[in-house]
């Protein structure tokens, strides 16, 4: 017996105004027009994890001090996680493309203080605008999912970055096993688009959300890349059971 679910018309419009695709300018306009719920709907739809989850992955630069690149630094939380765990010897540049992202940034950062250790630019991960072996360590939290030219990516990011800096990538992939397995799938396709739709009005930006996951969904994947963007110890580490991932590498000599 099948059920029909009753989905009222508007919906059905508001579905069809916007959809986003892989292509550069359309994850611009999608990050554009969520800026003003980003932060908020980070913390409800991860219910708060996105807060460990980069904690996590900026303990990677334990023990690193000096420039520190933070690509597609959006509103900013990685760049004031990274400040916050050893603000006193760190200086942070955070980049990403998006103006109303990098405002919301600016915000936080002129709000807590600290415009003196964190930077923010505007910019493309393609084409960096830093010459060769400028920074101490270069992260991206939940950028590189987005970029469909994943090898230039890294490959400017290892450009940019002195021999023997850490990279350290954070991104969404998919559970293998367990009960996350079976069920976050469905959490993260039918719930959190829904709940994500009606709180930012873009149902399409929370649409494309695992769209984006599914095309890199292991961390193994990420590995290979980082491998053959010429980094070396590069291994990786499952958070909230597969949730997200943290991969990292060191620029070899
Ligand atoms: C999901 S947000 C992540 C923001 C932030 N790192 C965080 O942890 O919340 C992805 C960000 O990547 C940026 N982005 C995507 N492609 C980019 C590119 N080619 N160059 C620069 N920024 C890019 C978007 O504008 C967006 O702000």
């Amino acid at each position: 017996m099948s059920i029909a679910v009753y989905t009222p018309f508007w919906y059905n419009l508001f579905k069809r105004m916007k959809t986003y695709s892989l292509h550069p300018e359309s994850i611009r306009n999608l990050f554009n027009n969520i800026a003003h719920t980003y932060d908020f709907l980070n913390h409800l739809l991860s219910m708060r994890r996105d807060l460990y989850w980069r904690k996590m992955a900026v303990q990677e630069l334990r023990g690193l001090d000096g420039w520190i690149l933070d690509i597609a630094t959006g509103t900013g939380d990685m760049a004031l996680e990274i400040i916050q765990q050893n603000g006193h010897r760190r200086k942070v540049l955070g980049l990403d493309f998006s103006e109303p992202m990098v405002r919301k940034a600016q915000q936080k950062v002129m709000k807590k203080g600290l415009l003196r250790v964190i930077d923010l630019s505007l910019g493309d991960a393609l084409f960096l605008p830093f010459r060769d072996h400028t920074f101490d360590a270069s992260m991206m939290a939940f950028g590189l999912r987005n970029i469909v030219k994943k090898e230039q990516a890294l490959s400017e990011i290892v450009r940019v970055v002195r021999p023997g800096a850490k990279v350290v990538i954070l991104e969404f992939t998919f559970p293998q096993k367990g009960l996350m397995k079976r069920f976050y799938p469905i959490y993260f396709k039918k719930i959190l688009p829904w709940v994500g739709g009606c709180i930012s009005r873009d149902r399409g930006a929370y649409d494309y959300l695992p769209e984006s996951v599914l095309h890199f969904r292991h961390a193994v994947e990420y590995e290979e890349l980082m491998k053959k963007s010429g980094l070396g110890n590069v291994f990786s580490r499952q958070l909230t059971g597969g949730v997200a991932s943290i991969i990292s590498g060191i620029k070899k000599n």
